[in-house]
């Protein structure tokens, strides 16, 4: 846990003075561009395109990106940023949409290609302060960059300044240049993996042509943090709901850092959480790090209430309802608390944003939060809002947290609760948790479980049969499920070795008294699920 105060102490430098703006035009890729740039070292904030000047201004950017997006410059009305991109003297670069965007809005022409480029593509880089030295080819053939294409419309003529920087076979001008104003296009997506060389050209952009000092790091992150912690709780108690998984962990390692005593967690045990798993909490918070926790061991109220339901979204409902109140309840108890605590990162605020300016698709419902501050009259101190996972993740190592609770898959709010399918039983989740224990131990065992995204066992209310000894058994079946996934909006199941899944299915039918088959789930998302319910 020390390894963070001396930094604290010792380096206080202004981690968000460098800065750069992403213009978002609706690209599925603008926040891989934000953290891209923050893995360059630098902070980055994404916001719609149609930011107003003065906001604009007062961001004080080091550089702008403007994002890709699915519209075409020559519609009726198409998306244009505030001339202010262009006025206020930094580098700017255009990614995809957001270079012909620039090309249109400053004079160039832009128009539908006759061949659309989906996918990969090849390009020459010709005379170009961006892209010079960058090469996927060997080092005496001429330089070539392998890159992700998505587009239909191109830039047919470069605006006044501009010189051409790339090419593709079907693209003359895939890469443009303003070298004396300082602005950038890009057909092609330098911020996916697929584009070899995506990052040296964003790292090229932030770090020498924005020329920013590259402080974003773990260290400087988690001293900040603290520091602002401090600065807003000043001598006040602060209430945190830890659940076990990475963002509340986090924050409590956080929290604890920098206000120590100050910090009351509760840990709602809901008695569907994973074999082990709320003493594994206790035995990291409370032991190691003498955090103070109170643990509430709620099952039996959890299991009584869901008596007789099988619906899922019903079990979701009265699991989510249940959690808030047992967590309400306990924060009565506490005196002279001002400030809840939340894990809030930087997806959720993002999803929030745009939602409230109607252009985002999805806002997370936290069910663990419900409408305690309001009722309390608690403020809300949130950590991490500037922080996506991978970020969230860094800092939690560099807070001492144990890598296997920093990276682990992650694990449903309502728990075992919709991976028994239809009504929860105890003895069902008994059964569960150390069917599912097998397949994870098993998994970290054979170095499987960091190359999956989420796996678990799933518990089947029904019976099939199984010869043990010399006796016919009736017992329930467990499904196995692995999937691999980068955003689990979409998935593939993973494709396990035979001999593993064999060795996982041994164990748990021999181990486990109660199960007699073991199935694993071959579904891809979509058309299923990663859950069963
Ligand atoms: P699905 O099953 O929708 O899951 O493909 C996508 C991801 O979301 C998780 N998930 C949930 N997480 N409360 C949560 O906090 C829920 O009710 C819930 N349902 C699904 C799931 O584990 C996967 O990671």
């Amino acid at each position: 846990m020390s390894s963070a105060m001396p930094t604290a102490a010792a380096k206080q430098t202004d981690i968000h003075a460098w800065r750069v703006l992403i213009l978002d035009f609706g690209s599925q890729y603008t926040q891989l561009i934000a953290r891209r740039v923050r893995e360059c070292g630098v902070y980055s904030e994404i916001h719609p395109w149609d930011m107003d000047e003065a906001r604009l201004r007062a961001f004080r950017p080091a550089g702008i990106i403007l994002s890709g997006g699915p519209e075409s410059v020559n519609l009726d009305d198409p998306p244009r940023v505030s001339q202010a991109v262009f006025e206020i003297g930094v580098p700017v670069l255009g990614i995809c949409y957001g270079m012909q965007a620039m090309a249109a809005q400053l004079g160039g022409k832009v128009e539908a290609s006759a061949h659309r480029e989906f996918g990969y593509a090849e390009i020459r880089p010709g005379d170009s302060e961006l892209l010079a030295g960058l090469s996927d080819a060997g080092p005496s053939a001429d330089p070539v960059l392998k890159v992700w294409m998505s587009h239909g419309d191109r830039v047919e003529a470069l605006p006044q300044g501009f010189k051409a920087a790339g090419s593709s076979r079907n693209s003359p001008l895939a890469a443009m240049e303003d070298r004396a104003r300082r602005y950038f296009g890009l057909q092609f997506h330098p911020e996916v993996t697929h584009t070899l060389q995506g990052q040296n050209i964003l790292k090229r952009f932030v770090a020498e042509i924005c020329g920013c000092p590259g402080d974003w790091t773990p260290d400087n992150i988690v001293a900040d943090a603290i520091a602002r912690v401090r600065a807003t709780v000043g001598a006040d108690r602060v209430l945190l709901g830890l659940s076990g998984g990475v963002d509340s962990s986090v924050v409590a390692a956080l929290l604890h850092e920098a206000i120590g005593d100050q910090l009351t967690c509760v840990f709602v045990d809901h008695g569907l959480l994973r074999h082990h798993e709320g003493d594994q909490v206790m035995d990291t918070f409370a032991e190691h790090m003498h955090i103070n926790v109170i643990r509430v061991n709620a099952a039996e109220r959890f299991f009584a209430a869901l008596k007789g339901i099988s619906d899922p979204e019903q079990k979701r409902k009265i699991i989510g309802g249940l959690f808030i109140d047992v967590f309400d309840e306990e924060a009565h108890k506490l005196e002279g608390i001002k400030w809840l605590a939340q894990g809030t990162i930087y997806p959720d605020v993002i999803e929030s944003a745009g939602a409230e300016t109607g252009k985002a698709h999805v806002i997370k419902s936290h069910h663990n939060v419900g409408g305690l501050p309001a009722r309390m009259r608690m403020s809300l101190v949130e950590p991490l809002r500037e922080l996506f996972k991978d970020e969230v993740r860094k800092i939690g190592i560099e807070l001492g947290l144990p890598r296997e609770m920093v990276y682990r898959h992650p694990f449903p709010g309502p728990g075992l609760g919709v991976r028994v399918l239809g009504e929860v039983k105890p003895e069902y989740v008994a059964l569960l948790q150390r069917a599912d224990d097998i397949f994870i131990h098993e998994l970290r065992a054979n170095d499987l479980y960091d190359k999956v995204s989420q796996a678990f066992a799933v518990f089947l209310p029904v019976k099939s049969v199984g010869v043990m000894g010399d006796g016919r058994r009736y017992d329930y079946v467990v499904a196995l499920r692995a999937v691999e996934t980068i955003d689990f909006m979409t998935a593939r199941w993973a494709h396990l070795p035979y001999e593993f899944l064999e060795h996982v299915s041994l164990r748990i039918i021999n181990e486990v008294d109660g199960i007699s088959r073991v199935t694993y789930d071959i579904s891809g998302k979509p058309p299923a699920t990663i859950e069963w319910e």
